[in-house]
């Protein structure tokens, strides 16, 4: 059944080789059930013959057992595999189908049409080169329409189709065709879409899918199997600069230094001059070595390992580049992000980013707005839910080298990853460095850290007290405090209370707000670090994300985590301020413990258990831990 069969049958190699020579084309289509999506892709699969006799088989007999078709062959039956959805009628995760036919092959990536799924489609959309935006033609444009487009141009998909569908329940008509297709142009130009192939097509009967059919005569364009096969794509990634993300150095032995990856735009001959960034040092290109031997040159999409006419310092991150046309290198960037998690993006808060072949630490500075899918209207925004696309600066931890995503999807393009859960919680697209960070540099200073510490006897650091409102953590840190100025030793400490009386005061409890509040005291903390103090920090700082992130801007061994452990019923109980009395009343809003939540620490250097442990007792054994790690020696 299959196309081709006899060649598989007869000379299997002779049909993989042409397999292989194809060309491949990856395309998404948008849409809902509603809009014939599943019957469309279906009918694809099943034109390019490449549904298999037992898989047609079963479909006739679905066909005809849920017959929604009155017993003809229902091609959405093909793609909504799964029994759950075809009960619902809809399709819920990202589906990628492979087919081929003759002249190509191709990789479609379903993904489902309502609101709720737009990450899904962000996905979906993210390696495609072609989108098939579905409409149907008793409907005509509609929001859900101009939501997938924006998306679709948002992504740096420049070639759409607009499949207007279900001709056959609009008597075929050419004036219904031409009057949805300007619309849908008015609205393009404003998206800067301009690449649009506009096909009238029934999924249902075939129309325009694969042959023509005689229901449109009117209609002389391609069908949309014909486009399919020879719209053509990737053509302009050779000719772009060259860029080569490091994703390993290959060292097998003293003589060979090679520097692996996937070539991500532009080609690269032997001799040519290059640039490493973000180091800027320069050499040649000495050889392009692949598994088949050397190559003269090489073009974006292929895997080479490069070695250079010059030691140079490279290592897995870096990005090798066109000498006369590098990438930019910075660490502060606006970008767009597409949030894709149930617990929302928040101000303040960092995230693993992985961008190319690297992965470093980006906190999220303001979030400028968020932009209505729907209208593109742009709204002020603290934070991005599930499905929300907004624009923010990102601050990272060191510079990187990037190129914009509407110039290069690889070095240009993002994910954010939870650094607890280590989920993938958000996608994003550079759009460019913000000025400031090309204009401040570090000053280079001679007196350290180090010197500051050993002038004062002791190695500084930070004690971090986390626990409820009214655990004890003031009470506690006070007395280690007083016991470390009597071994005079040099400290400071940060009290949630009173730091909201004056840098924190802009403030107030919302989730967003408690991100903010720590992320300035950890960035304080660290900075009396540096001056060689001793930093008692004694805030409630309910989640954990925000510790980690405390604890990964020092360095090894600075940062004792100290978990005061009081049950919220003890705390409660004690109620020294009358703060958990109110809360309980609904006159105090997000109170933590009570309707905002804290996060215990699971592996605190320290916990202190204060319904068996005394407050003089619990700065006694600090003291001591401080002792044991050395940090009151200066040496
Ligand atoms: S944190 O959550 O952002 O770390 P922080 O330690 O700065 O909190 O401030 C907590 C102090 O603010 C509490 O000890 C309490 O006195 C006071 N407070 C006022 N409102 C709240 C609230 N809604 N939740 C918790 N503490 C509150």
């Amino acid at each position: 059944m299959s196309h081709k069969s006899e060649l598989i049958a007869s000379d299997i190699n002779a049909y993989l080789e042409a397999q292989q020579h194809k060309s491949l084309l990856r395309f998404i289509t948008c849409g809902s059930v509603d809009d014939g999506k599943s019957s469309l892709i279906g009918r694809l699969l099943y034109e390019s013959k490449m549904i298999f006799e037992d898989q047609l088989a079963a479909l006739e007999a679905d066909s005809k057992k849920v017959g929604t078709r009155g017993g003809e062959l229902d091609f959405a039956l093909l793609v909504d595999g799964l029994a759950a959805e075809r009960e619902q009628g809809i399709t819920i995760d990202v589906a990628y189908r492979f087919f081929s036919t003759e002249k190509r092959k191709f990789i479609v990536a379903d993904t489902p049409g309502h609101e709720q799924y737009t990450r899904n489609m962000v996905t979906g959309a993210s390696t495609a080169d072609l989108a098939v935006i579905l409409i149907d033609a008793r409907k005509g444009v509609l929001t859900q329409t101009r939501r997938h487009s924006f998306l679709v141009s948002l992504l740096g998909i420049r070639r759409v189709v607009l499949a207007v569908n279900k001709m056959d329940l609009a008597r075929y008509s050419q004036e219904v065709f031409d009057t949805i297709l300007q619309e849908y142009r008015d609205f393009a130009t404003q998206i800067d879409l301009k690449d649009i192939t506009a096909i009238p097509i029934s999924a249902v009967y075939g129309d325009n899918i694969v042959e023509a059919g005689s229901n449109m005569p009117w209609y002389r364009g391609p069908t949309l199997m014909h486009h399919l096969e020879t719209v053509e794509v990737g053509d302009e990634l050779p000719s772009k600069p060259f860029r080569l993300p490091v994703q390993w150095v290959n060292r097998p032995n003293h003589e060979f230094r090679g520097f692996a990856g996937l070539i991500s735009s532009g080609t690269v001959h032997q001799g040519d001059r290059i640039r490493v960034l973000p180091s800027g040092r320069e050499s040649k290109v000495a050889r392009i070595v692949t598994a088949d031997g050397d190559l003269p040159s090489a073009v974006a999409g292929q895997s080479v390992t490069l070695t250079l006419d010059s030691e140079i310092d490279i290592s897995r991150g870096d990005v090798i580049a066109e000498g006369d046309a590098p990438p930019q290198v910075a660490d502060q960037f606006e970008a767009t992000v597409v949030w894709m998690h149930d617990d929302p993006m928040l101000r303040g808060r960092s995230y693993l980013m992985k961008i190319g072949t690297r992965t470093l630490t980006a906190t999220v500075a303001p979030i400028k707005h968020k932009i209505n899918v729907n209208t593109l209207e742009q709204t002020a925004a603290e934070r991005l839910e599930l499905n929300d696309i907004g624009v923010c600066e990102l601050e990272l931890d060191r510079p990187i080298p990037f190129d914009a995503y509407r110039e290069d999807h690889t070095l240009g393009g993002f994910i954010l990853i939870d650094r607890m859960s280590n989920n993938t919680v958000g996608a994003g697209l550079l759009s460019f460095a913000l000025r400031r960070s090309e204009n401040v540099h570090w000053q280079a200073l001679d007196v350290g850290k180090k010197v500051r510490s050993q002038l004062k006897s002791q190695k500084s650091c930070v004690l971090w007290l986390t626990g409820l409102s009214g655990a004890g953590k003031s009470t506690i840190a006070n007395l280690v405090e007083k016991r470390l100025l009597s071994m005079g030793r040099h400290t400071y400490l940060l009290d949630g209370d009173n730091v909201r009386h004056g840098l924190n005061k802009d403030l107030g409890f919302t989730a967003q707000d408690r991100v903010e509040n720590i992320r300035r005291v950890a960035e304080v903390s660290k900075l009396m670090v540096d001056a060689g103090l001793i930093v008692l920090v004694s805030f409630i700082s309910p989640f954990r994300s925000e510790r980690r992130m405390a604890r990964d801007l020092l360095e090894a061994g600075e940062f004792l985590e100290v978990f005061v452990d009081t049950p919220i019923a003890v705390a409660e109980q004690r109620d020294v301020k009358g703060l958990y009395k109110k809360a309980r009343r609904g006159e105090l809003k997000n109170f933590t413990g009570v309707d905002s939540p804290y996060e215990a620490p699971e592996n605190a250097d320290i916990r202190i258990d204060t319904q068996v442990v005394s407050p003089e007792e619990a700065a006694d054994r600090i003291v001591a831990h401080l002792a044991n790690a050395g940090m009151l020696s200066g040496a």
